[in-house]
Parts: C-alpha cells; structure tokens; sequence
C-alpha cells in the first residue's frame, strides 16, 4: 500500500501550488516555455489514447474508468465521443476544475461522473480502465499494489502512462516548484517499461500496443494491456 504520508503529500501538492501549476500546464492560458512543451507532449498521451480508443469504433458502448484523472483532458473528450465515463482524482481541486469544465463543454449530457476518490479505493467494475500520468507519484513497490488494484476493477482492458526510467528527472525540476521544499515537495518516480509490463501479466494482462510521447521536457510511454 502508498505510504498513507506519500498520498498526503501529494494529495496536498495538488490542492495547492501543484493545482495552480497543473492547471495551468493543462489549460490554454498564456504559460512558460518550458510549461508550453509539457502542455503539447501531455496533450500528445491524451492524443494517442483518444485514438486508439476510437480506432476500435466502439466508444460509445463502453463504461470507462480514468482514475486520477486531473481536470479532465481526458474524460472531458471521451465523455463527448459518447462513453460513459467514472472520472475521480484524489484531490478535490483538481476535480471541482474538472467539473466547471465538464459543465462548460458537455452542457447537461450525463455520461460523465466526476469524483473525489483515492484510485486505490475505487471500486466496481469497468470495461476499460485508464490512468495516466499518475504513476510518477509511485515507487516500483508501490506501484505493483497500486496496479494490482486497477486491474481488480478492469473487464477487459487498463491503459496507462508512466513516465520512462531512461528520462532524466532534471527534466522535471525544471518546471519549477515540483520540490520547492520540504513542506510542500512531491517526489517524482520513474519506471521501467518492463517493470510495468512484468506488473501487469502477473495481473493477468497483456501489452496489445505501446506508444511513446517525447518531447523537450514530457516523456511518456503509454501502454494498453487486455486481459489475456
Ligand atoms: C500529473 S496529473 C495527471 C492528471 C491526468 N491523468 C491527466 O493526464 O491529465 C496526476 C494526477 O494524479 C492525481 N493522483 C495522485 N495520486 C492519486 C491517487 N492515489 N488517487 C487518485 N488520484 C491521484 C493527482 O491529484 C493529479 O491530479
């Protein structure tokens, strides 16, 4: 199980500065170079998730669970192909942005239900579940139990990202105040792909397709697993 320390710090970095600064990184408002860059390789996972999931054409039959999921950017556009989407993130900001957003862009449509929910308590069972970009708040031991449990709620398919151990985590600081000190820092981890792919077949799952996002400062690998 995460540290019950390790979530309280994240949990608050991301109803603090963390949620000013994410906010920010994911919205369209003028931000910093190096913002910018992780702007466009952030939307560039989203991108390639979106596509894969309308590739199979099915979009609007499946119940879809994007754990962690931030302000939206994915929930927000799988909710408007048509899926029924249960987002959740553990902190309360990032969720009551979610929400004004989701109001601003799906009007009164209800196949989007959004949550304050730690993903390691989510429960019920979903066609596909999604989490991306929320591994960097893992250990490798951590993450093992943390993908074990997504895996437990997921029918058919779970498709993460993570960011890769080959990334030089300099990268990271440079967005500035991700460890501004000791009362308000995160730590950042990396993994490695085949960790992750070791994790999820003893899950039961197996890599169908894979993808990598890179750009100056956002590095991605983005996984799909099916239940084999
Ligand atoms: C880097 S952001 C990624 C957000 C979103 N998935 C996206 O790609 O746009 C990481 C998010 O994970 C959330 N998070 C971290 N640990 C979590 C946990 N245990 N349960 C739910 N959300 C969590 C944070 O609050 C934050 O919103």
């Amino acid at each position: 199980m995460k540290s019950s320390n390790d979530k309280t710090v994240v949990k608050d970095y991301f109803n603090a500065t963390g949620f000013d600064r994410w906010r920010r990184i994911y919205g369209d408002e003028e931000v910093n170079k190096v913002q910018r860059d992780i702007r466009v390789g952030h939307q560039q996972t989203i991108d390639i998730v979106l596509g894969w999931l309308r590739q199979d054409s099915n979009l609007a039959e499946l119940s879809i669970c994007d754990s962690g999921c931030g302000v939206g950017s994915l929930s927000i556009p799988l909710a408007q192909a048509g899926a029924k989407v249960s987002a959740s993130d553990i902190s309360e900001r990032m969720v009551a942005e979610a929400q004004q957003k989701a109001k601003d862009a799906l009007g009164d449509a209800n196949n989007l239900n959004l949550a304050v929910q730690d993903l390691e308590a989510l429960q019920g069972s979903y066609h596909t579940v999604i989490c991306l970009d929320v591994l960097i708040h893992y250990s490798q031991e951590n993450a093992a139990q943390m993908i074990a449990h997504l895996a437990s709620i997921a029918e058919s398919r779970l498709i993460l990202s993570f960011a890769p151990k080959t990334f030089a985590l300099s990268l990271l600081k440079k967005v500035g105040d991700f460890f501004p000190g000791s009362s308000k820092a995160t730590r950042a981890y990396q993994h490695r792909e085949a960790d992750i792919i070791k994790i999820l077949q003893d899950n039961g799952f197996s890599v169908q397709r894979q993808e990598k996002t890179s750009t100056r400062f956002y590095f991605a690998r983005i996984l799909e697993a099916t239940r084999s």
